[in-house]
């Protein structure tokens, strides 16, 4: 098949100019990094785990209202998405205290927040994505305080709706981050849902027994991180058909 021309390689995604204007190919590779790219490793039919997982979580948000990026998967390892410009913030929203939070306020991993705390990160790798507050965004121009309106709005909506369908599968969510951009529609700008939603951003705990499902597996050596990201998508009912030993290939099924 001919190759679309290459626009951007990140950490585990690549993007592709996409078939008609405005919209982009999405490709999730089985590389995994942590620790802002010092830990680098491989996790063996992560991308098409993740490219479904995305797909359905999108798709689920996308029923009630929430605007993403996504228009279809086009096979194994590749969606077909709306190009956005990306706001250049990450947007944390936590649950239960685990990871940075835990570190930097010493609260111990597993308490439950008094309240869903949203946090935003400035998306920048050199500076290992530094944690920044409303006036930092506004001052720098990075998001207008109706932006942010509207990502907080957002971001408390998909909380509210993913902890629920996780819930239903016996699945706490920890806490994710999520990533949005500017989409343009003549002179209207609207801020939609991009990124990905995956155990790559989210952390997901079995409800009764608190293991870990999600890339914290891999971040912190606990092993069986295949079997992790396998379980959540067994959960939700959208593990490929052909079942776990397909996950390599081939790349492009359907
Ligand atoms: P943190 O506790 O390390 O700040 O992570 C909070 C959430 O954000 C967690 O679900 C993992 C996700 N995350 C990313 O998606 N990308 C990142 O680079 C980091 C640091 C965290
Ligand atoms: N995205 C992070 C990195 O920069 C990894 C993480 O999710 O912790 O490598």
């Amino acid at each position: 098949m001919a190759r679309r021309r290459q626009l951007y390689e990140g950490k585990a995604k690549i993007l592709f100019e996409g078939p008609e204007p405005g919209t982009l190919v999405q490709y999730f590779k089985d590389d995994a990094t942590a620790f802002n790219a010092q830990k680098k490793g491989t996790i063996t039919g992560k991308g098409v785990l993740n490219n479904r997982i995305s797909e359905y979580l999108m798709l689920r948000l996308g029923e009630i209202g929430i605007p993403t990026h996504f228009i279809r998967r086009l096979n194994m390892r590749e969606q077909l998405i709306r190009e956005v410009e990306i706001i250049p913030l990450e947007v944390v929203v936590r649950n239960i205290a685990a990871g940075s939070i835990s570190q930097r306020l010493g609260i111990q991993e597993g308490t439950r927040l008094p309240r869903s705390i949203v946090e935003y990160y400035y998306k920048n790798d050199q500076l290992g994505d530094p944690l920044v507050c409303e006036e930092h965004i506004t001052a720098f121009g990075w998001a207008s305080t109706q932006d942010l309106d509207d990502m907080v709005g957002l971001a408390l909506r998909v909380n509210d709706f993913l902890s629920g369908l996780f819930l239903g599968v016996g699945i706490l969510l920890v806490d994710f981050k999520l990533e949005f951009g500017r989409l343009w529609e003549n002179d209207e700008m609207r801020i939609v849902l991009a990124d990905e939603i995956s155990p790559d951003n989210c952390r997901l705990w079995d409800a009764k027994t608190g293991e870990k499902m999600d890339k914290d597996r891999f971040r912190r050596d606990l092993g069986r991180v295949e079997e992790g990201y396998q379980e959540v998508a067994r959960r939700l009912g959208i593990l490929p058909e052909a079942g776990v030993r397909d996950l390599k290939g081939p790349e492009l099924m359907q």
